[in-house]
């Protein structure tokens, strides 16, 4: 699965389905299941290290999951996350970070924010390095968002989100990921830009979705060290598992469900 195979498919209108992915064992199975990209996320701080948001995540926990997931999958584009602290003081550390992970197996790097930070997608992009920007609410700006709340319900922050998007856009981004914002306002940033977009918690009129595999599953019950019981899941979340026998038919499930348009549902959007 190429950057240009992923285009054609988006502008023929095809939904894309990307899917978070830390390890080879799992990358084979969501290859096999017909998933066209995985998202090595900085979510693994969560998922994976049993953390309470992604803020101590590093370069080498993402170098070394980048490098497992594309032992797994030989066919399937790969994203991997830019963690907190490798992209933002200066361009040229984000240039050797990107190339780190391009080196490990990633096909493109995802980073946080717009604003300032669409001079270092130029950067990257210039150097031939494939960008996907992340706006909407971005985890690793949780404490300065005030926690995991949905963005874009002003005008004012609708308007910034949409600006961002369009300079992202311009800059030369491959895709813009949108996470929790009103599946309004992500209709009208995918009918207003280039990069196709890919939602979550965003709607069905994005270009494509991504969900966190655990989640997709059913197993992620919170921070590892609280009580299961308390554990909220987010209103974007659907449990394919539920109602499938195997976890490569859940893969499946979730594949089919959002080529058809059936996820996300109204149910699953703000
Ligand atoms: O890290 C991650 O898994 C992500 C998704 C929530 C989109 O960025």
């Amino acid at each position: 699965m190429t950057l240009s195979e992923l285009q054609l498919k988006t502008s023929a209108g095809e939904k894309i389905v990307m899917l978070t992915c830390y390890d080879s064992t799992f990358a084979k199975l969501s290859e096999a299941a017909g998933v066209e990209m995985l998202l090595v996320g900085d979510s693994l701080g969560m998922v994976l290290q049993g953390a309470e948001n992604t803020l101590n995540v590093s370069m080498h926990h993402m170098t070394y999951h980048t490098k497992n997931v594309a032992a797994g999958a030989l066919n399937t584009f790969i994203v991997a996350d830019m963690p907190l602290g490798s992209y933002e003081h200066d361009n040229e550390a984000a240039y050797k970070n990107a190339v780190w992970l391009i080196k490990s197996g990633a096909h493109m790097v995802k980073f946080e924010g717009g604003g300032v930070r669409v001079g270092t997608a130029k950067y990257l992009i210039e150097r031939g390095i494939p960008v996907c920007a992340h706006l909407g609410f971005t985890p690793q700006s949780v404490n300065q968002l005030g926690g995991y709340k949905i963005q874009g319900k002003t005008d004012e922050s609708a308007k910034k989100i949409m600006a961002d998007a369009i300079a992202m856009s311009k800059a030369g981004v491959s895709f813009v990921l949108l996470e929790m914002v009103p599946a309004a306002l992500a209709k009208t940033i995918t009918a207003s830009i280039k990069a196709p977009t890919i939602g979550i918690g965003a709607g069905v009129d994005c270009s494509g979705q991504v969900l966190v595999l655990q989640d997709l599953l059913g197993i992620y019950t919170g921070v590892a060290n609280k009580n299961a019981s308390n554990f909220k899941c987010p209103r974007f979340v659907r449990n394919f598992l539920k109602d499938t026998n195997s976890i490569q038919a859940a893969v499946e499930a979730y594949v089919a469900a959002v080529k058809s348009k059936t996820f996300p549902a109204l149910e699953h959007s703000y």
